[in-house]
């Protein structure tokens, strides 16, 4: 009996030890856990299981406060679905999990802000420690989302965060991790979702170049990682789902470049590797296929640098990572390039191809750069080394920032209000406000005083001046300033109606459009732009016109037909395209212009069976479009700026009168202590002013130097950038510059105008637009002087042309009758405005795509 017990027993026994190695092995080798807050279910989300934290569970346990749960339904993340629950607390909460093996772990805390009874998210407050490691304090969650998205509008783009995830790199283990979440006194926290996963210990290396010297230790074992930055450079975003070692998130670059059209992506998916296999945890390969590169460098000087620009917290130490795959090039000393950090160059004479010791091969670097207390920007550029002859363009691929933790703390002390701003940036605001107010307040009862003195006075001496104020004096432009504001204020929610339907002229019902376009016939469409398509159409009285149709919801279409209202409406020339009136029925944007008969400038230069034009109509095409430019950068104070000038946006209408069409990228120019207006580069490949592209900086002169390319596309007659041409040749401005500096234009102009032109006039017109293309911006001319120089041109040209008609026909009456209408420089002034009108309907717009 015994015997048989003593057998089931140690059966038993060895049953349960089993069980205990099984269950022990199990915890031992949990490597990741996937929490979701507020749960009680288990949720396959992005490849993996996500369990609830209300479902008992023995390595996940919850300390202290008992936590609320509340039901979200935000966001359109992968996530949206283990968002849909939280963990809200207003007392201390411990997330404790159990058996964890000493490594290196990624945290990730999930938020995802919400509505719930008794708690705006708005006011949430909260610190979050990691086994004493500061990871928050007092952080606003919402004002951290609202942070971000202020960014991405200021730099032009859609802001669509709506939740947050904050990644840490912890060295933690053995046994178990602690994280506590705090709430700020009288406030509350929460969090949806909390992910930890073991990472491999060869993602970092201990010893790091510094920017500008020499190898650091990092002491990565007892410092904590932030990830503040993780971007695809050139390639798409990455969501965890396509970084199956780690689940990380690569976003894209591009709100982050400096100036957008500094590089383009490029692209190779074909037999991508890493250059040290141990590398394969440090980014999946799909960041090694996609990059950037510096754009046109063919055809443009090679003297600016790619630039990414980052906020981050002062007083940190960071880690810069940078991911590179030399795809084009198959050999070395091709590609060669400088990197900086900060201003500081953390590496000349950079070679992706020597590095990784081939092509379509991924390789990585590492620069450790402390950022001072006074800085809270990182600028990452890349750009031409001058100390190697040869220097090809520059590429990346990936790039990612870190930082890393100061006496046991990651957390930045700058808070976030509701709506984005820094708490201590709106205090300092609400201060200056008061100031303000007290000093004008002060203002206003001196002035008061004086008023009042000089009123005494006046009346004793009873002087009448009236006669050196003209009544009803004001200027044209008054408010143009002050509506662009209030369009972007309104954030799209433009209503037409009350914009300026005044100065708008007639307002057309949708019926009124339909029946004019046939129901937005496609046959009917002459062009496309951002905002969407224009239409040719005609009115029951038979006149013609162009409608230009918003596509709904094109959020860069509505800002620049925003634009295109504000400055129109308030802008009549005759050498500007009119605006006849708007309909703004059931949410549609519809803008109806004079139509242009006769299409854009560039069809009759080429590309189309259009007869050619003759020398005076280029130049009298040329001095429309100059008037109309002189007269927005002269027109009002502050002038306008139009920053697209190309010869598809110059139209003509029916008698070939030139006008400048397309005002959505106008801006209003600097104002008076501003020289220039700061702003990111947008406008049109080849036509583009090298200084602004370099500066970033707007002034009247990059339209000047624009003009100066449609000069030369008119007498040459080809695109300004064709890459088939050989490579000189590619870029129109660069091309013809370097024939006329050599006095030589006329060996390329185009052949149709050969022996039809006065040769003094070319030369003069040559001398113009070289001007024009100077490279520096205050040696440019003037709008109004190259309208002049060219109506000189045409004085030439008309003189040389009556000559040759004298001498062929002895007929002189013609030429007289061709004479220019005028020679003096157009009105800037209210009178313009009046000279053009809309005496010019029957005309019409086109529009460039
Ligand atoms: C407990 O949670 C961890 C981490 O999310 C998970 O891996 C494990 O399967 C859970 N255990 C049970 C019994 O649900
Ligand atoms: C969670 O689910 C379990 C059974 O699946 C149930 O016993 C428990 O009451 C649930 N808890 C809550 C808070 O809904
Ligand atoms: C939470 O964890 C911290 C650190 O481990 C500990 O000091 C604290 O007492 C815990 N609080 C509760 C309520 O368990
Ligand atoms: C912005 O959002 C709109 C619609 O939501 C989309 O059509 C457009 O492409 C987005 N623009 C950018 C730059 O992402
Ligand atoms: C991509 O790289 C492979 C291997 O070097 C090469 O054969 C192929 O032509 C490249 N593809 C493109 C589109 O450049
Ligand atoms: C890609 O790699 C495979 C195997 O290494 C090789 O057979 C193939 O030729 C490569 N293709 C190209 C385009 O280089
Ligand atoms: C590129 O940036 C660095 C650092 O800001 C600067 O020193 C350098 O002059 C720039 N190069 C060009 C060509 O603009
Ligand atoms: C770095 O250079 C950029 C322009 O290239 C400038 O705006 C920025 O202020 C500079 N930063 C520092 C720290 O000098
Ligand atoms: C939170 O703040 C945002 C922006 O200031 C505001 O739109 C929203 O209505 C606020 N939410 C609550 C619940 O107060």
């Amino acid at each position: 009996m015994s015997k048989l017990r003593k057998k089931y027993l140690e059966h038993l026994l060895c049953v349960l030890i089993f069980f205990t190695y099984v269950i022990g092995y199990g915890e031992a080798q949990s490597k990741s856990f996937l929490v979701d807050c507020g749960s009680n279910t288990t949720t396959e989300v992005d490849g993996r299981t996500w369990v609830g934290d209300l479902s008992p569970n023995k390595s996940v346990t919850l300390q202290g406060f008992d936590a609320i749960t509340a039901s979200t339904s935000k966001g359109s993340s992968v996530y949206a679905e283990i968002y849909k629950t939280a963990r809200v607390f207003d007392a201390v909460l411990n997330y404790t999990f159990e058996g964890i093996t000493q490594g290196n772990y990624f945290v990730r805390l999930h938020f995802s802000p919400f509505a719930i009874e008794n708690h705006n998210v708005n006011e949430s407050s909260f610190s979050v420690f990691a086994d004493g490691l500061r990871l928050m304090l007092d952080i606003n969650i919402a004002g951290e989302i609202a942070h971000k998205n202020l960014i991405l509008e200021s730099t032009g783009h859609n802001a669509t965060a709506s939740s947050l995830v904050k990644e840490f790199l912890l060295p933690t283990g053995p046994g178990k991790l602690v994280l506590s979440f705090i709430p700020e006194k009288g406030s509350f926290g929460f969090v949806n979702a909390i992910e930890i996963v073991s990472v491999d210990d060869k993602l970092f290396k201990e010893s790091v170049t510094k920017v500008g010297g020499s190898e650091v230790e990092l002491g990565l074992g007892g410092r904590g990682i932030e990830t503040m930055y993780r971007l695809n450079v050139g390639g798409p975003k990455l969501g965890p789902s396509k970084d199956l070692k780690l689940y990380r998130t690569w976003e894209t670059d591009l709100s982050y470049m400096v100036i957008e059209n500094a590089g383009v992506e490029v692209k190779n998916s074909s037999n991508i590797t890493y250059a040290l296999a141990d590398d394969s945890p440090v980014a999946p390969l799909l960041v090694y296929e996609t990059a950037r590169m510096m754009s046109n460098t063919e055809v443009l000087e090679k003297r600016f640098n790619i630039s990414w620009k980052f906020e981050v917290d002062p007083n940190f130490d960071y880690l810069v990572r940078l991911h590179f795959c030399e795809l084009l090039v198959d050999k070395q000393n091709q590609r060669i390039f400088r990197i900086y950090i900060n201003n500081q160059t953390a590496a000349g004479n950079f070679d992706i191809f020597a590095h990784a010791g081939g092509k379509n091969k991924g390789i990585y670097q590492d620069y450790f750069d402390p950022v001072s207390s006074k800085n809270d920007v990182l600028w990452i550029q890349l750009g031409p080394d001058s100390s190697v002859g040869a220097s090809g363009d520059a590429l990346l691929s990936g790039l990612e920032i870190f930082k890393l933790s100061k006496n046991g703390n990651l957390a930045h002390l700058i808070r976030f209000d509701s709506t984005g701003h820094s708490v201590s940036d709106s205090k300092m605001r609400i201060i200056w406000i008061s100031v303000g107010a007290g000093i004008a307040i002060i203002i206003f009862f001196v002035f008061l005083g004086i008023l009042v003195v000089c009123l005494c006075k006046k009346r004793r001496s009873k002087s009448d001046e009236s006669k050196n104020n003209p009544p009803g004096w004001r200027p044209l432009f008054l408010h143009v300033n002050n509506s662009t504001a209030n369009a972007k204020a309104t954030g799209g929610s433009l209503r037409l109606n009350t914009l300026a339907a005044s100065t708008m002229g007639r307002k057309f019902t949708l019926a009124e459009i339909r029946a004019a376009t046939k129901n937005f016939d496609d046959g009917l469409a002459i062009g496309v732009g951002g905002f969407g398509k224009v239409y040719r159409g005609e009115l029951e009285d038979g006149t013609l016109i162009a409608i230009k149709r918003a596509t709904p919801h094109s959020q860069q279409g509505l800002a620049e037909f925003e634009t295109e209202i504000v400055m129109l409406s308030r802008l009549r020339h005759r050498h500007l395209v009119s605006l006849i009136g708007f309909c703004d029925e059931h949410n549609e944007m519809i803008l109806v212009y004079e139509y242009m008969a006769n299409g854009t400038l560039r069809s009759h230069l080429f590309g189309s069976n259009l007869p050619p034009l003759s020398w005076k109509q280029r130049l009298e095409a040329c001095i429309g479009s100059a008037r109309g430019l002189h007269y927005l950068h002269t027109g009002s104070e502050r002038g306008i700026i139009h920053r697209d000038v190309k010869t598809t946006n110059i139209l003509l209408d029916e008698n070939f009168v030139a006008k400048m069409s397309d005002f959505g990228l106008s801006k209003a120019g600097p104002s008076m202590d501003h020289t220039h207006v700061s702003t990111a580069v947008k406008g049109s490949f080849g036509y583009l002013d090298p200084e602004y592209f370099r500066r970033q900086q707007l002034t009247e002169k990059s339209d000047v130097y624009s003009f100066g390319v449609v000069l030369f596309e008119a007498v040459c007659a080809r695109a300004v950038i064709n890459p088939t041409l050989p490579k000189d040749q590619i870029n129109l401005a660069e091309w013809a510059l370097s024939w006329q500096k050599q006095r030589n234009l006329e060996s390329i102009i185009d052949s149709n105008l050969r022996g039809n032109y006065s040769p003094e006039s070319l030369e003069k017109y040559g001398e113009i637009a070289e001007k024009c293309l100077a490279d520096e911006g205050k040696n440019r001319p003037m709008m109004g002087e190259v309208l002049w120089s060219l109506e000189y041109v045409l004085q030439i040209h008309e003189a040389w042309l009556r000559k040759q008609n004298g001498e062929n026909s002895f007929s002189s009456s013609q030429a007289v009758e061709e004479a220019p209408e005028s020679f003096t420089l157009p009105a800037c002034s209210n009178q313009d405005s009046s000279e053009t009108e809309q005496s010019q309907t029957g005309s019409a717009l086109h529009n460039s795509a």
